[in-house]
């Protein structure tokens, strides 16, 4: 196996794709000063048995030569969609039908803007149209472009058309700055595409997960909400989709979008939350509550604006119903699995709640620290049952998603058989 492979995270997590020899991979190469990276990323791809053919967008060949990827992918480098000699040799509709796999690395801006509105005015953007099988991008370029909303906007479309993004990383860049925009590592890249993240432990099994924040309106206008960025629990769907499963989906308001396959029941306080999960909760044969349910709610909601006059004001709270609690009380409860997000004590709070609540699994993590938590790309876990427990170290939502998942399901199957 070659080097970067026994660097994974945990071997054990993945399985390798049988048809790895042969795989045809067609890299798109867009114009960023990352290009020089994607040519340690062809030699990478095609020491693991890929066959390998690079196509370059114009300003790409004033980073890096089209000749380097010939040499290093032994193919000719395609450049132009009409282009007489490369249209004989290789058309743009055939070279998308070559290709088991698409990936644009380093993607600017530009393309992946090109790319979520469907333009094709290039071969590289036209490729993306006609491509039918899996598309991966890896996007690269200064912090506040990636950070732009549109941006963004442009990302969230790709991945709702089920592209895959292997985010950039932090850093420093090549304009000077620090920030996320860095392109992944050609070694992460190849092994996002290689290595099949996740079995199918899942598969067939009815999956209810709940996500996000609540809101608990006090007036027309003024709520009470927490932190949550429902990351997690959109990371997790996506991953037990991948695992197989039937997945529901009941979020609070987020700025996420769901997989497509995921049914999604949109909600906006404790209440409507427990009156969804409830709803399927018998149904299903694990429930996942990664939301971050209000624990109190106003006892009124005003009709009216409430009106500053007084100099001090009370709001009265009563308890919401603590969902995850009852649905571990059904007759026959799905395996239930509760997080709990602490700033202090993880362990014994974990623990309590794991014994209290009746879960068959509790992940905990800290809030309110430097890396992790809410609203962050990346998390670390403390994950308890009742008869042990693992720790899964900081890493992106994604990937630490589909290790839960892979944890949930081997103690699912651990109580299942026993
Ligand atoms: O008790 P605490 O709120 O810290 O527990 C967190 C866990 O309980 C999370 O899994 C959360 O989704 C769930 N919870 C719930 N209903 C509530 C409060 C929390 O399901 N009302």
């Amino acid at each position: 196996m070659e080097e970067f492979f026994q660097t994974c995270h945990n071997t054990t997590f993945y399985s390798f794709l049988s048809m790895t020899i042969n795989k045809h991979i067609l890299v798109g190469v867009s114009g960023g000063i990352a290009a020089y990276k994607s040519a340690e990323l062809v030699r990478l791809l095609r020491k693991q048995g890929c066959e390998v053919r690079v196509v370059m967008t114009e300003s790409a060949t004033q980073f890096i030569s089209p000749l380097t990827f010939q040499a290093l992918s032994g193919n000719p480098v395609h450049t132009e969609l009409l282009n007489a000699d490369a249209e004989t040799a290789m058309s743009h509709i055939s070279l998308a039908r070559w290709a088991d796999v698409l990936l644009i690395a380093p993607a600017t801006a530009n393309i992946i803007a090109k790319c979520s509105h469907g333009l094709a005015n290039d071969l590289l953007s036209t490729l993306y149209l006609a491509a039918e099988c899996p598309v991966y991008i890896a996007p690269a370029m200064n912090q506040a472009m990636w950070h732009k909303t549109v941006t963004q906007e442009n990302i969230a479309k790709l991945k709702a058309h089920g592209v895959t993004i292997i985010n950039p990383e932090q850093g420093e860049q090549a304009c000077g700055e620090t920030g996320l925009g860095r392109m992944s590592e050609p070694a992460t890249i190849c092994e996002r595409l290689l290595v099949q993240p996740i079995a199918p432990c899942l598969q067939g099994l009815r999956v209810l997960i709940s996500a996000g924040p609540t809101r608990e309106p006090l007036d027309p206008v003024r709520y009470i909400t927490n932190r949550s960025s429902g990351k997690m629990g959109y990371a997790l769907a996506r991953a037990a989709v991948q695992a197989g499963a039937k997945v529901t989906l009941v979020s609070g308001p987020v700025n996420l979008v769901a997989p497509d396959s995921v049914e999604l029941l949109q909600v906006e306080t404790a209440a409507q939350m427990y009156e969804a999960v409830m709803a399927q909760a018998p149904y299903c044969e694990l429930y996942i509550g990664a939301a971050a349910v209000a624990d109190y709610s106003p006892i009124t909601t005003e009709s009216q604006k409430i009106k500053k006059q007084a100099r001090q004001t009370t709001i009265i709270l009563q308890k919401t119903n603590d969902i995850l609690a009852t649905v571990s009380q059904l007759n026959t409860p799905p395996f239930t699995v509760g997080f709990a997000a602490e700033t202090d004590n993880l362990e014994s709070y974990a623990q309590k709640k794991l014994h209290e609540k009746n879960l068959d699994m509790i992940a905990a993590n800290w809030v309110g620290r430097e890396q992790g938590g809410f609203d962050s790309e990346q998390n670390a876990l403390q994950v308890f049952w009742k008869t042990g427990q693992k720790t899964l170290a900081m890493m992106d939502k994604t990937k630490l998603a589909e290790q839960l998942i892979l944890l949930c399901a081997e103690r699912f199957n651990e109580k299942n058989t026993t």
